[in-house]
């Protein structure tokens, strides 16, 4: 047996492996999420997700800096207040001296237009019964109420100088409400990377002792069932036509499937977030020696963005970026 075609002969050498590679990660691609808490002297570990900590002002830039000199294509902000500072509204979330709009202001002042400054723009970081809108009598999330919440949230935002918003709350309208504001107090060059296709997950879990959450119950009334593929398909539909400018799917690794569908249909940038979840898998198996840390992080980005993916929010991006350059 002989055969003619042999696929192997373009696998033979690390010099041919690279010649052929179709998909190419680059540092660019890659955006750091990061975590700024209140009242906090030190940066603080986060136990669920080891090299990962809640920043102080001073360690933000310095992260930040290290980030940008990485070369990563931008810094998403999620800001952690005082539990005493939580209320029902998520007052920090819009106040001009909560603990985001803060650091976005600090980090616009150090560096300018030199990356890309995001922002959550979502209440449950805010909030005192964790849940990303307000709620209504009845204990609701009540669509209508939360996206007035967020237009005060995305104004404060913007005033504080984030390049892009990201609302991740999963909201009915949520973009649109949220352009419109923007455009009539003129913030018309903010842009929004819309949480399109956010899945209710259970990854998440490392993500609520990062933002020090007490959700009790879950969030399986506005954001996606696991079980649907054709729900997004709709849910970039509506924020493609009302206006965002990147749109993002999430969790990642376990929706590749949904990010290839919309990498098809979307004709704007797409973003995946690989959330904590699977920050922590990977850092967990790793730790015990089951899997090759270093290979392991390469090969989850690299097919997070050959599924479809152009922009990818890890919390490896300083270290990818570093080890890419
Ligand atoms: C909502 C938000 C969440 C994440 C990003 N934005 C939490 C949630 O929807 O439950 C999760 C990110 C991660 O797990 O790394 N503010």
């Amino acid at each position: 047996m002989s055969p003619v075609i042999r696929p192997r002969r373009l696998r033979t050498t690390p010099a041919m492996r690279r010649l052929v590679a179709e998909t190419v990660l680059a540092p660019q691609d890659l955006v750091l999420p990061m975590f700024v808490a209140d009242g906090i002297d030190t940066p603080r570990e986060i136990a669920s997700m080891p090299g990962v900590v809640q920043h102080t002002d001073d360690s933000l830039r310095a992260a930040a800096e290290e980030a940008i000199r990485a070369g990563v294509g931008g810094l998403m902000l999620f800001g952690v207040p005082d539990a005493a500072a939580r209320d029902a509204q998520g007052s920090g979330a819009d106040a001009p001296d909560g603990v985001l709009n803060r650091a976005l202001r600090l980090l616009r002042k150090d560096f300018g237009d030199d990356t890309v400054l995001m922002a959550d723009t979502c209440l449950d970081e805010f909030t005192d019964h964790g849940h990303c809108g307000v709620l209504d009598s009845a204990g609701r999330v009540d669509n209508d109420a939360t996206l007035d919440r967020y237009i005060s949230m995305s104004l404060a935002q913007a005033r504080s100088g984030a390049h892009l918003l990201g609302p991740s709350g999963m909201m009915d309208g949520q973009v649109a409400a949220i352009r419109e504001a923007l455009d009539a107090e003129g913030f018309t060059d903010t842009g929004i990377l819309a949480y399109s296709a956010k899945y209710a997950s259970a990854f998440y879990g490392p993500f609520r002792e990062a933002v020090g959450s007490s959700l009790q119950g879950d969030r399986r009334t506005y954001q996606q069932d696991s079980a649907n593929r054709v729900e997004s398909l709709r849910e970039v539909r509506l924020d493609l036509d009302e206006g965002a400018d990147i749109v993002m799917v999430k969790p990642a690794m376990s929706y590749l499937d949904i990010l290839r569908d919309v990498a098809e249909i979307a004709d704007v940038p797409v973003a995946a977030y690989q959330i904590s979840g699977e920050y922590s898998m990977i850092t967990a198996a790793a730790e015990r020696g089951w899997i090759d840390r270093d290979a392991a992080i390469a090969e989850s980005l690299t097919s997070i963005k050959r599924a479809g993916a152009s922009i990818i929010l890890t919390y490896w991006a300083t270290e990818m970026a570093g080890r890419l350059r």
